[in-house]
């Protein structure tokens, strides 16, 4: 670690009924990387907002480079050498990737924009950072995944002194998560100062030097990552101690009806003859790397993209679903991956969203029921610790962690008996993270049935009954929870045909 090369100190900052942050001081030094820690709606998006000029600040100050310094928006502070990996995905789908890459810095050939060397340049970067990317392929086409290394590729190609990464980690798996602590591990050799904001305990002793906590819009404290313990930054967070032991045996019955049957179902190159089980009060997980096909098998499932061929039935009769509406009507609900652009309309509000899956049911003649709307949206605020100033407020004022907690609400309002969660806990704190396993387990107790996807093993190996695993499109294994181990999982992801 070299000298301080940023500081912020007593920094304040509240919006129409959030005190979002109380005084907080940061420093981070060159050659670091520096965590930041915090449940959901601690303030560290907040916090790093206003370090890039996208809010203003109430009090407090900011030197950079030993001088003190206010930026009034991102390209000041992009200009100034501080630039930031945002969490939620800000690409534009229909632009290339390269065009995305240098969106407001456009390579030109007289009056026109040079595509060809935006090409050539965007190529350049990736084969610099061992990212396979073709920069001509549309934005909209590529996996969250793929995008998220889009943005750390943009953020890099600035000349940046310090670079901000809110959350890298939740869209990717494993192996692109060691990419990325490739490229970080390499910026902090250059001695630039790295800020790293992630949920994930494991990841933060692997990568990061120091860890600063805050809760509740304040500051907590400051530890070296090496002299700490994952507890006690787990302790400084919540103020108390949560365990995450595995699962070790199945707490399906034997006699468990199936509930759900899918028989060789194909849908293009990423679902191919896909076959499987699931039983009445059991989470099953698909586990797998990132483009192995998880999410496509359930998009197909649910109707939500067309599928060439395959049987699907319900309680034993077949059925046919088309569209995702005919999969609700058969009972089954989905939270998708990409809460941003399947999940929530995150300029209505808490409420709206809420029952936006189960709308039949609040209806009051031609109107919603708004009261009946607040009570049940209120009522799962309330199970899963949502933080809002209330259900009037609108989504998209909501931090990462909590508009995930209300894509959850809105399909436990729907009441379905097959769930399916599609990553449910990428972007949640390690508190609500057991809460939301927790409430997941009391479902399948009252008789409901889940599909868990996820990309974390802790995960798949703590919540599963069972576990399905995925390659390329196919399945290519399927464990008990008491055979699977992680390298069991590990070896039937990467079989290859
Ligand atoms: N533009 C806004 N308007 C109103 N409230 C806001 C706005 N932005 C953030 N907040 C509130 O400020 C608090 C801090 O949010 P912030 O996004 O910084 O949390 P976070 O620590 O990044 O959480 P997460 O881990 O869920 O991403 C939250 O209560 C949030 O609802
Ligand atoms: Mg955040």
């Amino acid at each position: 670690m070299g000298d301080v090369i940023l500081t912020m100190k007593g920094i304040d900052k509240s919006f129409p009924g959030v005190h979002a942050l109380d005084h907080v001081d940061l420093e981070v030094r060159r050659g670091e990387v520096h965590a930041l820690m915090g449940e959901n709606g601690a303030g560290k998006s907040t916090l790093m907002k206003v370090l890039t000029g996208i809010y203003s600040k109430d009090e407090g100050t900011i030197t950079f480079e030993g001088k003190e310094v206010e930026f009034t928006n991102p390209r000041e502070a992009q200009d100034a050498g501080i630039v930031i990996v945002h969490q939620e995905l800000n690409m534009l789908g229909h632009l290339t990737v390269a065009q995305n890459i240098f969106i407001g810095r456009e390579f030109m050939k007289g009056k026109f924009i040079d595509d060809r060397k935006m090409n050539e340049e965007a190529r350049k970067l990736f084969d610099q950072l061992g990212i396979d990317i073709d920069p001509t392929e549309t934005m909209s086409r590529l996996t969250v995944g793929k995008q998220q290394m889009c943005e750390i590729a943009k953020a890099i190609s600035h000349d940046a002194k310090v670079i901000i990464f809110d959350e890298p980690s939740a869209a990717l798996t494993e192996a692109e998560i060691e990419e990325l602590f490739k490229i970080i591990r390499d910026l902090r050799e250059r001695q630039l100062g790295i800020v790293y904001i992630s949920h994930r305990m494991d990841e933060i002793k692997v990568i990061t030097d120091r860890v600063t906590v805050m809760r509740d819009g304040g500051y907590v404290g400051t530890l070296i990552t090496k002299d700490c313990t994952k507890e006690d930054i787990i302790n400084m967070m919540v103020g108390r101690v949560i365990y995450e032991d595995p699962k070790t045996e199945s707490q399906v019955a034997k006699d468990a009806p199936v509930v759900l049957k899918v028989e060789h179902l194909n849908a293009g190159r990423m679902v191919q003859d896909v076959s499987f089980e699931l039983h009445k009060g059991e989470i099953l997980g698909f586990s797998g790397l990132m483009g192995a096909g998880r999410t496509e098998t359930m998009r197909a499932l649910f109707g939500a993209d067309p599928k060439q061929s395959g049987d699907i039935y319900i309680n034993g009769e077949k059925v046919d679903i088309k569209t995702p509406k005919d999969a609700v009507s058969h009972g089954i609900g989905y939270l998708s991956e990409d809460r941003k652009r399947f999940g929530i309309i995150v300029d209505k509000t808490v409420a709206e969203n809420s029952t936006m899956a189960s709308l039949d049911e609040y209806m009051k003649g031609l109107f919603i029921d708004k009261k009946k709307e607040k009570e049940v949206a209120q009522k799962y605020v309330d199970i899963l610790k949502t933080k809002t100033p209330g259900v009037d407020q609108l989504v998209v004022n909501l931090s990462g962690g909590n508009q995930q907690k209300v894509v959850i609400a809105k399909w436990l309002v729907r009441n379905c008996d097959i769930l399916i969660f599609d990553e449910p806990t990428r972007g949640i704190d390690v508190g609500a993270k057991s809460e939301i396993y927790h409430l997941m387990n009391e479902l399948v107790a009252e008789g409901k049935s889940i599909i868990m996807v996820s990309s974390e093993m802790t995960e798949i190996l703590r919540m599963s009954d069972r576990i399905v695993i995925m390659c390329e499109g196919r399945k290519t294994g399927e464990l008990g929870i008491e055979e699977a181990t992680q390298e069991r999982i590990m070896h039937a992801a990467t079989l290859r045909n």
